[in-house]
């Protein structure tokens, strides 16, 4: 029963969700271009190949974007080059331009011109000026496209038709070839497979990857949560040392929700965490209640994560690879659910909260000034529904894994 109702409210969090993390910019569509695409089915491998590169997803995420579409005959000839995904990944790259391109801007070049950054380019594969694609408005009405470092004899391709526009955020356009370059179709070594706890225990947060060790269920969690996009924060070893005394105090379900707490099941690089400021749901959350959050705020270059409890601030990354990133923390990340919020600033520690029991937590005793803030919410929770059950937790996870793109949705 447990169990069907953690599926449906699992289900549930995708719409909730979309909103997590709002944009600085106020994003005025969300789109999913597979399903644009889906539309016309001439772009059917295009469009497959898309989603099989994951770009589909950083193509929903950005905003101000031309994607360049080609046709199922054009794709043919680059696939019949039988490049590796990776390699065809960056190839596609070159089709999606971070600006906005409608008909009539194309026509309308100022000089006839322009050079558009891919998202290849900003990848930092891409060397020199290999992910420039030159646009051409050629006096006839005619436009062209080719790859800034296209190689010797590359003929350009050209303009045929829109395919959706909506200004200024996505204009999809159909070209009639397949932009490349040698740099674009060159080998890149398939990814590493990340073996978290290993890379945590070398660069600074031993202790806490033991901790993950010491429960396989919330290290599994972590483990298959990666492929779908991962961002973990990790205490440093000082910081987990001096929060033992309050770890062992926890009920087992609160230990596996304190670690979980420190996963969230989307990928966000150092960058988009330093742009944005909102609440992010985590691998504890739970789909109904989307308890077990925290606000990730920056201030410059300077990003914090706020729980009510305590505020910790990134120190370094140790790994930040689409679709993982692990940057290290100065804290342990302590969730209202488990912890009592202080009374005042000046009073010792908080007492960790047994979590199996009902409990009105910290009601009626003064927060800390805290922003007011549509996560702002009385402290009487219910504990007990509140420690993500190991099941629960996880079909949570695999729903939110799912819609990563969603979640991200305004990031840019
Ligand atoms: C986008 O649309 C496709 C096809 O309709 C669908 O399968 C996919 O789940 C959608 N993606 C998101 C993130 O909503
Ligand atoms: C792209 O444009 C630049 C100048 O804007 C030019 O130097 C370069 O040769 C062009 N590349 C191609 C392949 O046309
Ligand atoms: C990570 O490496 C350790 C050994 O160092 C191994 O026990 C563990 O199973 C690995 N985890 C994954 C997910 O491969
Ligand atoms: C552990 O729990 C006990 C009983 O609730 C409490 O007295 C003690 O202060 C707690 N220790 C820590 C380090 O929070
Ligand atoms: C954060 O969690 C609290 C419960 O602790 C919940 O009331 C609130 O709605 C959540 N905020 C967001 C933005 O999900």
């Amino acid at each position: 029963m447990r169990r069907l109702w953690d599926i449906l409210a699992g289900v549930g969090v995708l719409v909730v969700l979309a909103g997590s993390i709002p944009a600085t910019r106020a994003a005025t569509h969300t789109y999913n271009i597979t399903k644009i695409l889906a539309d016309h089915p001439e772009f059917s491998t295009f469009n497959h190949y898309l989603s099989a590169t994951r770009l589909a997803g950083e193509i929903n995420r950005r905003r101000t974007i031309t994607v360049l579409a080609i046709d199922n005959s054009a794709m043919a000839p680059l696939l019949a080059k039988h490049l590796t995904l990776e390699s065809l990944r960056n190839v596609l790259r070159l089709h999606i331009l971070a600006d906005y391109y409608g008909a009539k801007k194309l026509h309308q070049l100022t000089g006839g011109s322009a050079v558009a950054s891919s998202m290849f380019q900003a990848t930092g594969d891409a060397p020199g000026t290999s992910g420039y694609v030159n646009i051409t408005d050629h006096r006839a009405g005619k436009v062209t496209f080719i790859a800034q470092d296209a190689g010797d004899g590359a003929a350009p391709a050209s303009f045929v038709k829109s395919v959706k526009e909506m200004p200024y955020d996505l204009s999809v356009i159909q070209i009639n070839d397949v932009l490349t370059s040698p740099e674009a179709e060159a080998p890149v070594p398939p990814p590493a497979p990340v073996n978290l706890t290993d890379l945590m225990s070398k660069k600074g947060c031993k202790a806490f990857a033991d901790l993950l060790r010491a429960d396989p269920d919330v290290e599994k969690t972590f483990d298959a949560t990666v492929d779908g996009g991962l961002t973990v924060f990790c205490p440093g070893d000082a910081a987990v040392k001096a929060f033992m005394a309050k770890f062992k105090n926890l009920t087992t379900d609160g230990k596996a929700s304190l670690l979980l707490y420190h996963g969230v099941p989307v990928y966000y690089s150092i960058q988009m965490l330093k742009s944005n400021n909102g609440a992010v749901n985590t691998l504890a959350t739970d789909g109904t209640s989307k308890n077990f959050n925290y606000t990730v705020q920056n201030d410059g270059e300077v990003v914090t994560l706020k729980t009510k409890i305590v505020t910790a601030t990134i120190k370094s990354t140790i790994i930040d690879q689409d679709p993982v990133a692990v940057f290290v923390v100065d804290k342990v990340l302590e969730p209202r659910e488990l912890f009592k919020i202080a009374a005042d600033v000046s009073a010792p520690a908080p007492a960790p909260v047994p979590v199996a029991k009902k409990h009105k937590a910290a009601k009626g005793t003064a927060s800390p000034p805290a922003p007011a803030g549509p996560e702002e919410a009385p402290a009487d929770e219910k504990a007990s529904d509140n420690a993500a059950g190991r099941n629960g937790g996880r079909w949570v996870v695999a729903a939110v894994a799912t819609v990563a793109t969603v979640a991200a949705v305004g990031i840019y």
